[in-house]
């Protein structure tokens, strides 16, 4: 039997995904016409002998009870949990502090996968590795280019024996151009592994704490990392794993991204278009003759409103209650619950929030993130500008008017053009 945790942070985190997570939990925002970790939980579902997931974080219980009572009846095969950390224990902490629980009925793998993360997720290929192996764990990396590998944790593969002989968290200089996923598999010893782990990180903090008070110096108990309980995945678990010799990796063929900025959900959402284009095509809106013009794979919820002489795609998402005008284009965009667009409005590149109103020939347009990583600005002649435009929620767009590569904080009116700038 196959377990899986899913980390899902807390209310402090995703601060890059603000204006979006001030009005819904990160997990729990729709890409691809589905909360981010629907995605997680649906490529879990298929795993062979998997049982249980487990969501661990530290938002209020109630957060997730509506969302797993839809899983459960999705996926009535599976058993859902939320266990909800009394404080912010990091990447590993609240996995060891749940052992317990996690350990019930004997699993003999348990899968860790991040929330912030975008994947084709081929999670019985990463098991079947794994268990070829026989390690105590197996991280699931992908290819980035060599530029930018300084914005992930970085593993050094032997590609014959699949070991993971390094793990250096956001190296400075080039190591490798093999980055952690947010996705890993362990063998129930890894609570072992990490009670040891712990026992040596507190006789650290006792040494140095030992060493600043010869010193007649104190350490600041206020800083996070002498926190005995707060324990991360990566840099305290996975780089000793690594040194160890317990640790394989295995190479993601599939598509992956990061979710961290609000931006970054515009090319997920259009990543898992594109796989519901090849798997489920019937999940996407068809093109019909009396319906309005459809291009390439678009999410369409059954209660919004499209006039038939608007152009919508590709790569869009449209949420509950939404209407539509005439005329109006709409292209790799998400447009959420109740958005209202009027006459022969444009919305290209951006997320439109909850209730907002766009008038006629309003225009509402971001710029394409072409790049494979996580960056909210592109480059326009010389000059960094936002990439994707983001309405928060409730933000009114007055008739004629141009919104352009800019984030609008919720509750805004905006009567006159904006062009690259954070309006609060
Ligand atoms: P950055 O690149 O600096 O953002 O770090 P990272 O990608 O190594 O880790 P990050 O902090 O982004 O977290 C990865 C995943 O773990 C995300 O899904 C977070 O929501 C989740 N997470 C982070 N810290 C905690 C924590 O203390 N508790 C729980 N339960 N989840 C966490």
């Amino acid at each position: 039997m196959n377990k899986a945790v899913i980390l899902v942070g807390g209310p402090s985190r995703a601060t890059r995904f603000r204006p979006l997570s001030m009005h819904l939990p990160q997990p729990l925002f729709p890409v691809g016409g589905k909360p981010i970790i629907w995605h997680q939980i649906k490529a879990l579902s298929a795993v062979k002998d998997l049982r249980e997931i487990i969501l661990i974080g530290f938002f209020e219980d109630y957060v997730f009870r509506s969302f797993l009572d839809k899983c459960q009846e999705e996926f009535p095969e599976i058993t859902f949990k939320y266990l909800r950390e009394y404080s912010q224990l990091g990447t590993a902490g609240g996995f060891f502090h749940f052992r317990d629980q996690i350990l019930r009925g004997g699993p003999k793998n348990i899968f860790m996968l991040y929330t912030d993360i975008c994947c084709s997720f081929p999670l019985n290929e990463l098991l079947a590795q794994h268990e070829r192996h026989g390690r105590l764990g197996t991280i699931m990396v992908t290819k980035v280019d060599r530029s930018s590998a300084r914005l992930y944790g970085c593993v050094v593969v032997d590609n014959e024996t699949k070991l993971a002989a390094h793990y250096v968290e956001k190296p400075e200089t080039y190591v490798s151009d093999m980055a952690s996923t947010g996705v890993f598999v362990f063998h129930q010893d890894i609570f072992r592994f990490m009670a040891q782990v712990m026992e040596q990180r507190a006789n650290e903090f006792d040494q140095q704490r030992a060493n600043e008070s010869a010193y007649g110096r104190s350490v600041d108990e206020a800083d996070e990392s002498h926190d005995v309980n707060r324990l991360r995945l990566e840099q305290d678990v996975l780089r000793r794993m690594a040194a160890d010799k317990k640790l394989s990796a295995y190479l993601c063929k599939g598509f992956w991204r990061q979710i961290k900025s609000a931006a970054s959900a515009v090319p997920a959402n259009g990543l898992y278009l594109q796989k519901a284009l090849s798997e489920n095509r019937s999940f996407l809106a068809e093109a019909k003759q009396d319906g309005p013009e459809i291009v390439g794979a678009v999410y369409i919820h059954p209660s919004a409103q499209i006039h038939p002489t608007a152009r919508i795609g590709p790569n869009v998402s449209i949420h509950a209650r939404v209407v539509i005008g005439p005329g109006v284009r709409v292209d790799d965009s998400i447009l959420l619950d109740n958005v209202h667009i009027k006459d022969n409005a444009a919305v290209l590149h951006s997320i439109v929030g909850w209730d907002s109103r766009i008038g006629m020939w309003g225009r509402v347009e971001g710029s394409p993130i072409t790049s494979s990583d996580d960056i909210d600005e592109v480059t326009h002649a010389g000059v960094k500008v936002n990439s994707i435009c983001i309405l928060g929620e409730d933000v009114q767009v007055k008739d004629e008017v141009f919104i352009r590569n800019s984030i609008v904080l919720p509750h805004k009116d905006l009567a006159s053009n904006k062009h690259n700038e954070i309006i609060m």
